[in-house]
């Protein structure tokens, strides 16, 4: 390979390290959620506990679902685990199906798999277990129990908050049922939502079978490992202010994290170096925003479009992004007006951008916010977590934020 071919091999390679829109399947490359790792690992190994692992869109649900079984594989003995998906036509009976046909793709790719010896091949597939039947919490449990006997089963329901609320409340009825019989077997239910409640009404009648595991936004520490564990995997170094730069525009998400890593280094490698500094995470944004997804970018420019030249749309969204937050992301208008300021130079009152705030929860602005509340005491918060760092990166982008103020957010990001 001719030099100028080696630099373009890197930079290709750096989209199999850093992998915005792909869930992380290897333990290797899986950073930080220690704490969660133990409540699942502690979950599995509870004879009738069960698993709900919640939390906003993109910030790492299916990843730790995907490692769990590399987690767990170090304690011996055997693991099966299958991952399957959930959709708003899916039944409670098709949903298992999904389940066992995954369970013997698993089976036919590991030649000295789980419960081979003497078995026929399709022992595990759906049709030979439930025949013409649609699975039911009963034979579902059945069959978990039979299958228990050779292999941990560990049964991974993602996007369960797709599901319509019958089909939730047959999983409730099954994990009750599970548990009763102190099935060795655990159901893993993995759901966008703020909380168990929203994805299962009774949730009451299976509390105590059904562990909550809530995925917080990560760390500014685990952030930083993402990038660093990534650019280290391509050889390459970054500068301090430059990672800490990531970190805050980040906010918490990994999908942001590996989505800016990704051009930061090909940035970086397209000029022939290996060094990412603050100048080429500057350039990596605007690569960031343009690669970004294109419902957001969409979503993004409706929420601001106005046919006169000089309006506040822009400005009061960005402000929104820059807006101190509860912990489930919301805001008031208060918080609204110091960002405001910071941008604008001018100290708008409330009345001001009230009516903007009003219009992004409208559907004509795309409800690019939510908001709950009464009146007067509305509080909002971006309907996508995604768009709150992307409204920052064209902030970034635009100029508009100075200097200072990101340096505070980096302050209460780390
Ligand atoms: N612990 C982690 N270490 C490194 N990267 C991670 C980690 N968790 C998530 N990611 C990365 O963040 C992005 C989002 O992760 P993931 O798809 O798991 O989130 P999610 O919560 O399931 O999202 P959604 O709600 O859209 O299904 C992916 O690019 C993934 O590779
Ligand atoms: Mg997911």
């Amino acid at each position: 390979m001719t030099a100028p071919e080696q630099w373009a091999f890197r930079a290709l390679d750096a989209g199999r390290v850093f992998t915005p829109n792909t869930p992380i399947d290897e333990k290797s490359v899986f950073s930080g959620r220690k704490a969660q790792i133990r409540r699942v690992i502690d979950v599995v190994n509870q004879k009738g506990q069960h698993a709900m692992i919640f939390g906003e869109r993109g910030v790492g649900k299916t990843s730790l679902a995907n490692v769990i079984g590399d987690f767990l594989g170090g304690m011996g003995g055997e693991i099966v685990a299958p991952r399957v998906n959930c959709d708003g036509n899916d039944t409670f009976a098709s949903t298992w199906l999904k389940v066992f046909d995954q369970i013997e793709l698993i089976r036919n790719r590991t030649p000295l798999g789980f419960g081979r010896a003497g078995q026929d091949t399709s022992t595990y597939g759906a049709s030979a277990l439930f025949g013409d039947a649609p699975p039911t919490p009963d034979s579902v449990r059945r069959v978990l129990t039979t299958m228990s006997e050779g292999a941990l089963p560990i049964l991974i329901v993602d996007e369960f908050d797709r599901l319509k609320q019958e089909p939730r409340r047959a999983f409730a009825d099954a994990i009750k049922n599970l548990s009763d019989h102190a099935v060795r077997a655990t159901v893993v239910l993995v759901g966008v939502a703020d909380s168990v409640d929203q994805l299962i009404e009774e949730h009451q009648s299976v509390a105590r079978a059904l562990v909550q595991i809530q995925m917080p936004r990560m760390p500014a520490g685990e952030i930083t490992t993402i990038v660093q564990t990534g650019l280290q995997r391509l050889e390459m170094t970054i500068a301090e202010d430059a990672l800490r730069r990531i970190v805050l525009l980040a906010q918490g998400l990994p999908h942001y994290a590996h989505l800016i890593g990704l051009h930061a280094s090909r940035v970086a490698l397209d000029t022939h170096s290996t060094d990412v500094t603050l100048a080429v995470v500057d350039q990596a944004i605007t690569k960031a925003i343009e690669d970004a997804q294109q419902s957001i970018r969409n979503a993004y420019h409706s929420a601001i479009r106005s046919s006169r030249k000089h309006n506040l749309f822009g400005d009061v969204l960005l402000s929104c992004a820059l807006a101190k937050t509860d912990e489930l992301g919301f805001f008031a208008a208060q918080d609204v007006r110091s960002p405001m300021r910071k941008i604008t130079g001018k100290d708008y009152d409330i009345p001001t951008f009230a009516q903007h705030l009003n219009e992004f929860s409208d559907a004509k602005r795309g409800k690019i916010l939510k908001k709950t509340g009464q009146t007067r005491r509305y509080r909002y918060r971006f309907s996508d977590p995604l768009m709150q760092p992307f409204v920052i990166m064209q902030g970034v982008v635009a100029h508009k934020i100075p200097a200072g103020f990101l340096q505070q957010g980096d302050d209460s990001a780390a």
